[in-house]
């Protein structure tokens, strides 16, 4: 790795998340090594970065660790500190225990501490000087998701000759649920720093206007918010993946060699199905093991005929509701495995790990149906992912409409988690689906993702930026 320490304000474009896209972690030999960091918002910003010269300000995951810009696979990173009191109360605390829940529909129930609103300002301003810092005059500041969202006030009063534009990759809630965080204005003024502000679907858009009509002295006209002289606009820009890169790597004989031995691994099941997610409430994980241990119960699935890959990527696990999951999840598979397994077979092929990006792959084309069962997901990239593998236009998804990728993937088996016997209907025609019906429905997927990847997103987002209507 080749360092490229830059004279301070020098970057024309950067891109500010609480993660970087690579995490700072020790090897079994003692040495300090990156490993990529979990989750969508790196597998979407990860190839816009890698093509872009511009620079990416971010935590690199390791608590009380200070740290020079580097250069990592084309991309300048600029890491920001975090103590770590800071990752427990800014981090695992306002983010991840008040925020999190709060704009996934209260799925769990969020916590309100003054001292995680405390340091999540303290963070928030941290993360913005280190970007005033290295912004060139009049260069455009990119500010990602709900870990950062007083980012672009604190930096437009720090600097404001910059362009700021926000993403935010989660859902934003309904105004009855948003009214119940103590600090809602604060919030909002903090995210109205912004020129603008993207979410991913037009339903978050439309429930961040109506936050601010109800708690900001401000105008707001369609899209259009006007506090004092300023503009600020709203929008939905749904964010996709890197599909060629996908396909490519699907393409590859090493990859597909790999598929099919994960299968003979196996031991060549008629049906795999496969679910990948953080191991995150918000999944509906114990949903699908639910249906699917039922429908082994009555017999409508046997095991040696199907199996269930189920990737759970280890994920926030300090915080109290991510243990608990795992408790429970890893109690359920015992259970479907000791009651179903044979000497020969497993119903639950359990893996709490995280893989790189051609494992990944490779699972995907080892895989006949993909379960994304999320109670509420801002996106999902998995399902985009699982659609960019398959070129043969074969393989079911099965996708809740609770998810982002509902509004876009129209032609997958849209279920509701929550209704079990649905939802139990819906694996099996995926299971049963004709090779005719399949390849339908994978066509017109496979042409949505194709003609919006995520190279696509950032131009949209970028000119609508720069454009200023
Ligand atoms: O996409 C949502 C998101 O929360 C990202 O902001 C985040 O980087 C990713 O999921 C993974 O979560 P974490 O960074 O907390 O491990």
């Amino acid at each position: 790795k080749k360092s490229t320490k830059k004279n301070a304000k020098e970057f024309d474009f950067i891109v500010v998340s609480n993660r970087l896209p690579v995490d700072r972690v020790r090897n079994a030999d003692g040495k300090d090594d990156w490993r990529r960091s979990p989750g969508g918002l790196v597998t979407a910003l990860g190839p816009v970065m890698a093509k872009s010269d511009g620079a990416w300000v971010g935590w690199h995951g390791a608590p009380g660790e200070k740290l020079d810009a580097f250069g990592h696979e084309n991309m300048k990173l600029i890491p920001v500190e975090l103590s770590a009191e800071e990752v427990e109360l800014y981090y695992e605390g306002f983010a991840n225990a008040t925020l999190w829940p709060l704009y996934h529909d209260v799925i769990a129930p969020p916590e309100f501490h003054r001292t995680w609103w405390e340091a999540y300002r303290t963070v928030n301003k941290r993360f913005a000087d280190a970007v005033a810092h290295s912004a060139a005059q009049g260069a455009i500041v990119w500010v990602q998701d709900y870990q950062l969202q007083l980012v672009p006030k604190y930096l437009r009063e720090a600097r404001p000759d910059l362009q700021i534009g926000f993403f935010n990759h989660i859902p934003f809630p309904p105004l009855e649920i948003y009214a119940q965080l103590p600090w809602r204005r604060a919030l909002l003024e903090g995210l109205l720093g912004a020129d603008l502000l993207g979410f991913q679907r037009p339903n978050d858009a439309s429930n961040f206007l109506r936050c601010v009509r109800r708690y900001v002295n401000a105008t707001v006209k369609q899209n259009q918010i006007t506090i004092g002289e300023r503009t600020v606009r709203a929008g939905a820009f749904p964010i996709s993946i890197d599909t060629a890169q996908i396909s490519a790597l699907a393409a590859t004989p090493e990859v597909q060699e790999r598929a099919k031995q994960i299968r003979r691994d196996l031991g060549n099941p008629k049906t795999v199905l496969l679910g990948v997610d953080r191991l995150d409430y918000t999944k509906g994980i114990r949903h699908r093991l639910k249906a699917f241990s039922e429908l082994l119960e009555e017999g409508r699935l046997n095991v040696g005929d199907v199996t269930l890959i189920q990737v759970a990527s280890p994920s926030r696990e300090r915080v109290e509701s991510y243990r608990m999951l795992r408790e429970e999840v890893e109690g359920t598979v015992g259970r479907i495995n000791g009651t179903f397994d044979t000497i020969q077979h497993t119903a639950v092929r359990y893996l709490h790990h995280s893989y790189p990006l051609a494992e990944m792959v490779a699972l995907y084309l080892a895989a006949d149906v993909m379960l994304v069962t999320a109670l509420r997901d801002g996106m999902n990239l998995v399902a985009k992912e699982y659609v960019a593998t398959r070129a043969n236009n074969d393989g079911a998804l099965v996708l809740s409409e609770f998810t982002g990728a509902a509004d876009q993937l129209r032609q997958a088996l849209l279920i509701n988690p929550h209704d079990i016997d649905g939802l139990k209907d819906s694996m099996m025609a995926a299971v049963e689906i004709s090779a005719s019906e399949s390849a339908r429905r994978m066509r017109l997927m496979r042409r949505q993702i194709l003609d919006h990847d995520v190279e696509r997103w950032s131009q949209e987002f970028l000119s609508s930026l720069r454009s200023k209507t």
